[in-house]
C-alpha cells in the first residue's frame, strides 16, 4: 500500500531526514559480516538506506519500494554507486535464493496486505543465518488514544494488520529464530515494536 499525501508529508520532510539520517539502525546490537550485502524494503526516499550503508559499512545495499516517486526522489537525492534503487514489491521480490546477510524493514510490513507472504519472501531471500531487522507498527498501535487518531488520517491494511505476537509467532513458524524483540511505547505516544530474527 502506497503512503497517502499525509504521510508522505511525515516521512518527506527535514526533521525526518534529519532522524533517518541518524538511523533506526543504531538502537540494534548487530554485528554483520564485513562486506554484508543488505535490502531496505520500503525504503522511501531512501533517507534512511544511506544512513544504513553508513553505519554498517555495508559493501552492497538494494533499496526498494512499491511507489516509483519514492525512487524517483531517492535516485535524485542519493547518489551512491553502493547503493541500488529499484521499484520492487516486498512480497515478490525478483532477487535469487539466498541473497542477502540482512533484510532491514523499518515501518513497512504493517503497510502489507499479505504480510505473512512478505515474511515467507523474505526468508526466501535472506541467506542463511542471515538477519531480518524490523521497527513495525501493529494492531496494537492503533488501539492507544493517539494510534485511534492515526488510524482516521492513514491509510493501512487495518483488517488484515497483525499484532505484535501474532508476528513474532509467524516469524518462529517459518523458522526464523528470535535474538531480539522489544515492545515501545515511549511516554505513552507510539506503541511499535522492534525485532532482530536470524533466518
Ligand atoms: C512509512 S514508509 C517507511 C520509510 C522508510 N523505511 C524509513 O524508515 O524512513 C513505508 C514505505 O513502504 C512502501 N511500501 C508499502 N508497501 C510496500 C511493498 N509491498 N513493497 C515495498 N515497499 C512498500 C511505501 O511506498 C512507503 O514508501
Amino acid at each position: 500500500m502506497k503512503l497517502n499525501k499525509l504521510e508522505f508529508a511525515v516521512v518527506s520532510n527535514p526533521f525526518a531526514d534529519f532522524l533517518q539520517g541518524k538511523t533506526k539502525a543504531r538502537q540494534f546490537r548487530l554485528s554483520l559480516p564485513k562486506d554484508a550485502v543488505a535490502l531496505d524494503i520500503g525504503c522511501s526516499n531512501g533517507s534512511e538506506s544511506k544512513a544504513l550503508l553508513e553505519y554498517f559499512s555495508l559493501k552492497k545495499l538494494y533499496a526498494v519500494d512499491l511507489d516509483e516517486k519514492m525512487i524517483a526522489i531517492a535516485r535524485k537525492k542519493i547518489k551512491n554507486p553502493a547503493i541500488v534503487f529499484e521499484k520492487g514489491d516486498a512480497t515478490r521480490l525478483k532477487y535469487p535464493a539466498n541473497s542477502f546477510d540482512v533484510v532491514f524493514s523499518f515501518g513497512v510490513i504493517n503497510h502489507i496486505t499479505e504480510w505473512k507472504k512478505c515474511i515467507k519472501e523474505l526468508g526466501r531471500v535472506l541467506k542463511p543465518g542471515g538477519y531480518l531487522v524490523a521497527e513495525e507498527l501493529s494492531r496494537e498501535t492503533f488501539r492507544t488514544p493517539i494510534g485511534r487518531i492515526m488510524k482516521m488520517l492513514f491509510d493501512r491494511p487495518y483488517d488484515t494488520m497483525f499484532g505484535r505476537d501474532e508476528f513474532i509467532g509467524f516469524l518462529k513458524q517459518k523458522r526464523f529464530r528470535i535474538i531480539g524483540y522489544k515492545k515501545h511505547y515511549p511516554m505513552w505516544t507510539l506503541k511499535y515494536f522492534t525485532v532482530i530474527a536470524e533466518n
